[in-house]
């Protein structure tokens, strides 16, 4: 068995590894624990306390993957619930897509029995209001919404940048190596945005045979290097978890144009190893591992790449 998340997966971790020790199905065992970390507004952002989008709304994305069957489920921009680990397990369950996003996400959650409540933080609100203050005229700020949004993409973002997402990344009891992950996204984005927390390939893949892997922060760049999927298929072509990963960071290193900013990378292997990864970010990122052989999880640093 082994247990990976990021530093945001602190609030889960307990429960998740408890569950993980009595035999619970991965995915089960780290949507229990991703539901403590949503529900915990000192996590700025994921779930309850993060930031909204540049219109003041939350909207969540998320999603689950299990590696022993390679069935999906995600949820994007959801409004009324910030369980989106959850719904997206729902999604994988109850459907058969892969992504449901919007309204369509929001009633499914709905069907499942999550109420709903509210979802913006009233500090995030206070500060989404300052921020738009101080990049906005007085003539802009009166007609707001009903201004271009776009060239405000660029000028705004969370006060943390921490653009981060929670990963959950599992071996279970039963051998099956699993994937999930929750977040609000990029603080201030654009109505709609959605990153690499609830695509396939990109934020998160898992394939019980060979290993898992899961990205936080620059989500752009994960979709476009397709990493996860990247380095889980290194795996499946011979290569070890340190090559593996290794070549995704080459090849996110290799975009040329766009939006460039840095990407941690998570991955685990079918024998147990891990490898964590910040690139292109002034600190390592913090993650938290747990295995058997040790009595408590631990909150260890990633290698800078
Ligand atoms: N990695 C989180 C996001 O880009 O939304």
């Amino acid at each position: 068995m082994i247990l990976l998340t990021n530093e945001t997966g602190g609030p889960g971790i307990e429960i998740t590894v408890n569950q993980l020790k009595s035999g619970a199905y991965g995915i089960d065992a780290m949507v229990e624990g991703i539901n403590k970390v949503e529900a915990d507004p000192t996590i700025r952002s994921v779930g309850f306390g993060g930031w909204p989008n540049i219109l003041g709304e939350m909207e969540f994305d998320g999603a689950v993957m299990d590696g022993n069957t390679r069935e999906v489920g995600a949820v994007g921009a959801l409004k009324h619930t910030y369980h989106s680990a959850q719904v997206a397990r729902a999604v994988m369950q109850k459907l058969n897509h892969v992504m449901v996003t919007g309204d369509g996400a929001d009633r499914l959650a709905a069907e499942i029995g999550l109420p709903k409540v509210k979802t913006l933080l009233e500090n995030s609100g206070e500060v989404w209001e300052q921020k738009l203050r101080e990049v906005l005229s007085e003539e802009e700020f009166e007609k707001f919404p009903n201004i271009p949004l776009a060239p405000l993409n660029s000028t705004i973002t969370d006060p943390e940048k921490v653009r981060d997402t929670t990963v959950f990344l599992s071996k279970d009891a039963d051998q099956g190596i699993h994937a999930a992950t929750s977040t609000s996204g990029w603080g201030w984005k654009y109505p709609g945005r959605l990153g690499d927390s609830p695509i396939a390939g990109g934020g998160y893949y898992a394939d019980s045979r060979f290993g898992a892997a899961a990205c936080t922060h620059t989500g752009e760049m994960a979709i476009r290097c397709s990493t996860s999927r990247s380095i889980v298929m290194a795996l499946q072509m011979g290569k070890t978890l340190d090559d593996a990963v290794k070549f995704a960071v080459e090849e996110v290193d290799g975009l040329k144009g766009g939006f460039i900013a840095g990407l941690v990378i998570h991955a685990i292997d079918v024998s147990g190893n891990h490898k964590v990864v910040s690139y292109n970010l002034d600190e390592p990122g913090k993650y938290w591992l747990w295995k058997p052989s040790m009595s408590a999880p631990e909150l260890r640093e990633s290698e800078m790449v």
